[in-house]
């Protein structure tokens, strides 16, 4: 059972995104070296290009979320941890698979039509062809498994297509992997408009918590969380009625590694919301303080980071130069096989 997923380079990671996405990839190296295999974690700096960007910030934002990813537990040692554009059968494999993705499929993509509706001025070509090279990122590690958030499932039910109709083609070379979407971090909502996802683009800066934000911070945050009117208070999960309350047992269930009925049970003392809120401040900071306090030490070496990415990158390419090999021989590209 071999693992891939892709990270945007953004410094600003959310509570969100560590629920929903980084606990599962460490748990993922985990499990993949126990089945005899790996999980191949990739900072996408690539698709961070198919809108605007700042070519020195970039470089930063890279460095910012390696160093958080190890910060919560990632270990070079137990997964393969890359730079995409280290790794340069990315970029080949995806020009071999646009030959066999339609275009009228890349123009059905939601996230297309968002994000292309937004640009100003220049809406790329590699915008359009994101998912392409989504696509290649996994294929060219003949990966089972890909854990993304529910905003992916398109793009990996498009990668899925891809393999399937490249493999029709041209013989059983690629590996049709899996959706998988973690269950938890789905979840988590913006504090202080709990029927959104909790997310960095939130009109409310108040209502997303990040990973780097301080203890302080984050207390303020929860104290200033919105709930309701209920008097007396009702602290229930799961209540559609009750969006923000149920989003602080989540997030307290979660943080805390417990159910939901476990964290009500827990409150079952408390006089009113606000000892729902500081029981989840203090929850979210127990289990953050220490990856922030990581996070200080693992940042400033970036000749470290450089060497983890360099490791990665050969790690990486014992995997994905054979696979280019299969594919050049099946589509008949290079010299001909002896
Ligand atoms: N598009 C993904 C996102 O925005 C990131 C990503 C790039 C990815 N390549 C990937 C995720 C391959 C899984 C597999 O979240």
């Amino acid at each position: 059972m071999r693992i891939f997923s892709g990270i945007q380079p953004t410094g600003r990671k959310h509570l969100g995104n560590y629920i929903g996405a980084i606990v599962q990839y460490v748990e993922g190296q985990q499990r993949a070296a126990d089945a005899g295999d790996v999980a191949i974690y990739c900072v996408v700096d690539l698709h961070a290009m198919t809108v605007p960007w700042n070519p020195v910030e970039m470089r930063e934002r890279v460095y910012d979320t390696a160093a958080i990813l190890l910060a919560a537990g990632l270990d070079p040692e137990k997964c393969v941890f890359i730079r995409q554009s280290d790794v340069p059968e990315h970029t080949e494999l995806a020009w071999h698979l646009g030959a066999v993705t339609a275009h009228g499929d890349l123009n059905r993509m939601h996230q297309f039509k968002e994000k292309s509706a937004r640009q100003r001025d220049l809406v790329s070509a590699d915008l359009f062809t994101y998912p392409v090279l989504m696509a290649a990122d996994v294929l060219a590690y003949r990966a089972n498994e890909v854990p993304v958030g529910d905003d992916q499932r398109q793009h990996v039910e498009l990668m899925r297509d891809v393999a399937q109709r490249f493999n029709e083609r041209f013989g059983d070379v690629l590996v049709v992997p899996e959706l998988k979407i973690p269950s938890v971090g789905a979840r988590i909502m913006d504090l202080q408009n709990p029927t959104s996802k909790m997310s960095t683009s939130s009109d409310s800066p108040e209502g997303t918590v990040y990973v780097l934000d301080d203890a302080k911070a984050t207390e303020k945050k929860f104290k200033r969380a919105v709930t309701d009117s209920d008097d007396p208070p009702q602290i229930v999960a799961g209540d559609k009625a009750k969006p923000g309350v149920s989003n602080l047992v989540d997030i307290l269930a979660a943080t805390r590694g417990c159910t939901p009925a476990e964290a009500i049970a827990s409150l079952a003392d408390a006089r009113g919301y606000g000892d729902l809120k500081v029981a989840t401040a203090n929850a979210v900071n127990e289990l953050l303080e220490p990856v922030r306090a990581r996070y200080a030490e693992l940042r400033p070496d970036e000749a470290k980071l450089e060497a983890i990415f360099a490791e990665g990158a050969q790690k990486a390419r014992e995997i994905t130069v054979p696979v280019l090999q299969d594919v050049r021989r099946a589509i008949g590209v290079g010299p001909k096989p002896r």
